[in-house]
């Protein structure tokens, strides 16, 4: 497989706003009140306005109520030392309660409308890379599936998706039936992207959209990526990070990074997820900046495409 030359294809740098706009859209009372701008430029291409459940400006407010129900850790815990994907998995992220993980399923198939519809230009160029030699589709954190969509032009194509809220599987086979996915094509496998339950060397392309700002360990991630891709496999990424140092937005997320963590299923708002992407190891990377454009705890994004 061939590996990226170059970023020309890929979009430019958007300002953004990602938040959860559940359809139709909530009463504005639960808005974050603060206009948060990092002071970056703004640019007029695809404006995502609005967002990813870690971000979502009802349910960060609107779960607080519920948030001392919630079995969720908010410290870093060390990866298990077993390898079995099980053993990892019910270490590292316990199963939450049945009502939590189906709330937190089905803001993310409701609530995401908006943003998937904003963030499509973004997509389409991105997962235009994905071609009939990306048979083999991993997907981390595979939620509700809405990516599902720009693999309609893949012949012949397996995805396995893979999570652990077992209450993302109804939706994801319902978006993958949408996308016209064959039903044998697509298979839901309760895990963790820290331990991936596949083979090394056996994936065409891993695809993980705002799922980094979730896992317990993003390099324990990163490195299993790398151990699943075939070599020249391509590790398709769109996530958000922290804002710039010393900007009022950091400040901010700085503030509310636990409870976010607490209320949003262990999404943090202050990860370095582009350097360590950067950072991890693979042979070539096209990594973009897409600063959002006013209301947002999850501002920026970094999105693009690695290879082993
Ligand atoms: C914000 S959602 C994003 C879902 C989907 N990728 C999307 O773009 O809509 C984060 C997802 O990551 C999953 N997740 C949480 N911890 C994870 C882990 N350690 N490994 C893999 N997925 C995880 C959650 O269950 C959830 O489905």
């Amino acid at each position: 497989m061939q590996c990226l030359s170059g970023a020309a294809a890929l979009p430019p740098t958007v300002n953004s706003l990602l938040f959860i706009r559940p359809s139709p859209p909530p009463p504005r009372t639960l808005t974050l009140a603060v206009t948060l701008n990092d002071g970056e430029p703004s640019r007029s291409e695809p404006r995502v306005l609005s967002c990813c459940s870690c971000g979502r400006r009802t349910g960060l407010l609107g779960a607080a109520a519920a948030a001392p129900l919630l079995p969720i850790t908010t410290f870093a815990a060390p990866v298990a030392s077993s390898s079995d994907p099980t053993v990892v998995m019910e270490r590292l992220r316990p199963p939450r309660p049945d009502w939590y993980e189906e709330f937190y399923a089905q803001a993310m198939e409701e609530g995401m409308r908006s943003y998937e519809a904003e963030i499509a230009g973004y997509k389409e160029k991105l997962f235009s890379y994905l071609t009939d030699k990306s048979k083999n589709i991993l997907e981390l954190g595979v939620g509700t599936g809405p990516n599902f969509k720009y693999y309609a032009t893949i012949n012949d194509l397996t995805v396995i998706g893979v999570d652990p809220n077992k209450q993302m599987e109804k939706y994801a086979r319902s978006a993958a039936v949408a996308a016209r996915l064959p039903e044998t094509s697509f298979s839901f496998i309760r895990g963790v992207a820290e331990a991936l339950p596949v083979r090394e060397n056996t994936m065409d392309a891993v695809i993980g959209t705002l799922v980094l700002c979730s896992v317990k360990d993003v390099d324990t991630a990163l490195r299993e990526v790398k151990r699943v891709l075939k070599p020249g496999g391509l590790y398709v990424f769109i996530e958000h990070v922290a804002a710039r140092d010393g900007s009022l937005l950091r400040f901010v997320q700085g503030t509310l990074d636990p409870l976010q963590q607490f209320v949003a299923d262990g999404c943090h708002l202050t990860r370095q997820t582009g350097k360590q992407i950067s950072d991890a190891g693979f042979s070539s990377i096209d990594l973009k900046t897409a600063f959002l454009s006013s209301v947002s705890l999850i501002s920026p994004h970094v999105y693009g495409i690695a290879c082993k």
